[in-house]
C-alpha cells in the first residue's frame, strides 16, 4: 500500500496543512487570555520555551513515527513497536482521542458558523446580558447547534473525500492565507481604537509577580494543545510527507506560524476589549459573549465597521476551526480506509456519521437532553476533560518514552534527514529531550491537573 500512498504535493502545502491543524480555536480563545492573566510577556517567554524544548521535540516524534510508518497512526506505531508489545495500542489511543475530539470540536466549530450567520443578520445586538442569553439559549437548543455541526462535518467530509492533495492541501492553501489576511485586518482595526495601548501593554508588559508553577504548567499544556500533539493529527499528516522533508525544520516553521497567530489573536482581542473597558475571559464565553459585545461597543461610532469586523472575526474563527477539524477527521478516515480496506469515500462516511453522532450527544447534553451527564458534568464537558486532560498527556508521555527508550536509536536517527554536519548534534539534543525533559514535564502537568500537587 505504501508505494501508491498519497502525499502532499509541495512543501508549502504540507506546512500550511499542518499549521492549519495547529492554528485553531485554542489560539484565539485560550492563548491571549492565558497571556493576560499569567503575567503577559513572562508567560509568552515561558510559552516559547515550552514550544522550543517540549512542543517541537514532541511534534518531531510524531513526524518520525508517521513518516516512518507511512500509514495511519495505529499502524504506524505498530510498525515501530516490538512484535506483540503493548506499544501498538498507543497509536490506537491517538486515533480514539482524535475521533472523540472531532465530534466535540465540530460542535464548537458549528457555533462559529451560527455566529457568522448571526453577525450577517445583525442579531448580535443588545447589552452584555442580552448577548449572554443569546448564547445560552442557542447552545442549549435542540436543533440549530446540531444543524450547524452537521453542516461543518459535511463540509469537512467533502474536503476529505477529495484526498490529500485535491482536498486537504488545496483547502489549506486557500484557507490559511485568507485567515492571515482577516487576522491582520482585525488587528489593525483593533489597535487603532482609542485606549488600545492599555490592551497592548496588558499583553506584553512582564509582570514577574504572577510567576509561579501554574504559569509553567499552563504554558506547557497550551503549547501541546496548540500544536495538536497526541491526537494522531501530526502523525497522520506526516505519513504523507516524503523522505525529502526535513522534519525538524518543518516543526520549527509550523510552530512559528502557530505562535504568530496566537500573538496576533491577542492583539486582536485585548486592544478592543480594553478600549471599551471590558475585562476579557477565556473559552467559549470570550468568543461568543464578550467579544460580540466588545465589537458592538468599540465601533459604536461607526456601526458598519463593527458589523463588518464581527462578520470577519467569525469567518476567521470558522476557518481556523475547519482546518483543525479536517486534520482530526483525516486521523480516523485514514484508519478506517487502511485497516478495513474501504474506499476513501466509505471510510470518510463512517467517520462523518460516527463523529456526528458524538457531536449530537455532546450538543444535546448542553440543554435539550441535560440528563446526558456523568457525575454532574455534561457529556460536552466530559469529552473536553477526558480527551484534553487525560488522553492527551498520556498519549504524549507514552510517545516520548516509545521513541526515547523503546525504538532502536538508529531507526529514529534514520529519520533525521537533510541536516548535513549538524545532524548528530541536533539528534543528540532531540533524544535527550524525548528521553528526559518531555516525559518528566508531561508527567508534571498531568499530576498537577489531577490535583496531585
Ligand atoms: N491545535 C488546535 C487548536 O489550537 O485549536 C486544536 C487541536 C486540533 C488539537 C487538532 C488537537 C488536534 F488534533
Amino acid at each position: 500500500m505504501s508505494e501508491s500512498r498519497a502525499g502532499f504535493g509541495s512543501k508549502l502545502g504540507l506546512i500550511l496543512a499542518t499549521a492549519g491543524s495547529a492554528v485553531g480555536l485554542g489560539n484565539v480563545w485560550r492563548f491571549p487570555y492565558m497571556t493576560g492573566t499569567d503575567g503577559g510577556a513572562v508567560f509568552i517567554l515561558i510559552y516559547f520555551f515550552c514550544i522550543l524544548f517540549l512542543g517541537i521535540p514532541c511534534m518531531v516524534s510524531e513526524f518520525i513515527i508517521g513518516r516512518h510508518g507511512a500509514s495511519n497512526t495505529a499502524r504506524a506505531y505498530a510498525k515501530m513497536a516490538p512484535k506483540g508489545s503493548f506499544w501498538r495500542w498507543v497509536g490506537f489511543l491517538g486515533v480514539a482521542t482524535g475521533f472523540l475530539i472531532t465530534g466535540y470540536y465540530a460542535v464548537v466549530a458549528g457555533w462559529c458558523l451560527q455566529y457568522m450567520y448571526a453577525s450577517a443578520a445583525n442579531q448580535l445586538q443588545g447589552d452584555h446580558a442580552a448577548i449572554a442569553s443569546y448564547f445560552t439559549d442557542f447552545s442549549a437548543s435542540a436543533f440549530l447547534p446540531v444543524f450547524w455541526t452537521a453542516i461543518i462535518l459535511l463540509f469537512t467530509h467533502y474536503v476529505i473525500i477529495h484526498g490529500v492533495r485535491g482536498g486537504i492541501e488545496k483547502a489549506s492553501k486557500m484557507f490559511m492565507p485568507t485567515l492571515f489576511v482577516l487576522l491582520l485586518v482585525i488587528v489593525v482595526s483593533s489597535c487603532m481604537l482609542p485606549g488600545a495601548g492599555k490592551g497592548i501593554s496588558f499583553l506584553f508588559n512582564p509582570d514577574f509577580s504572577k510567576l509561579n508553577s501554574n504559569v509553567f504548567l499552563d504554558a506547557l499544556g497550551q503549547s501541546f494543545y496548540s500544536l495538536s500533539i497526541a491526537m494522531g493529527c501530526i502523525c497522520t499528516y506526516a505519513s504523507y510527507f516524503s523522505r525529502q522533508t526535513n522534519l525538524l525544520k518543518s516543526a520549527v516553521q509550523i510552530s512559528i506560524i502557530d505562535s504568530v497567530v496566537a500573538i496576533l489573536a491577542g492583539l486582536m482581542i485585548f486592544p478592543a476589549a480594553f478600549s471599551v473597558g471590558v475585562s476579557p475571559d477565556s473559552g467559549p464565553s470570550l468568543i461568543f459573549i464578550t467579544l460580540p459585545h466588545v465589537f458592538q461597543q468599540a465601533f459604536s461610532g461607526v456601526p458598519v465597521l463593527g458589523y463588518v469586523l464581527s462578520l470577519l472575526f467569525y469567518a476567521l474563527l470558522s476557518l481556523a476551526a475547519i482546518t483543525s477539524l479536517i486534520s482530526l477527521h483525516e486521523v480516523s478516515t485514514a484508519f478506517f480506509y487502511e485497516e478495513l480496506h474501504l474506499t476513501r469515500k466509505k471510510a470518510a462516511a463512517i467517520v462523518t456519521g460516527g463523529t456526528l453522532t458524538v457531536g449530537l450527544f455532546c450538543s444535546l447534553s448542553l440543554g435539550a437532553m441535560s440528563s446526558l451527564s456523568i457525575a454532574g458534568h455534561s457529556l460536552f464537558d466530559v469529552f473536553d476533560f477526558v480527551t484534553g486532560q487525560i488522553f492527551l498527556p498520556i498519549g504524549g508521555f507514552l510517545t516520548c518514552i516509545f521513541l526515547g527508550w523503546v525504538v532502536p536509536r538508529n531507526v529514529v536517527k534514520d529519520e533525521f534527514t537533510n541536516w548535513g554536519t549538524l545532524r548528530s548534534t541536533l539528534f543528540g539534543a532531540y533524544i535527550f529531550s524525548v528521553r528526559y525533559v518531555c516525559p518528566l514535564s508531561i508527567l508534571a502537568i498531568f499530576l498537577h491537573q489531577l490535583g496531585v500537587f
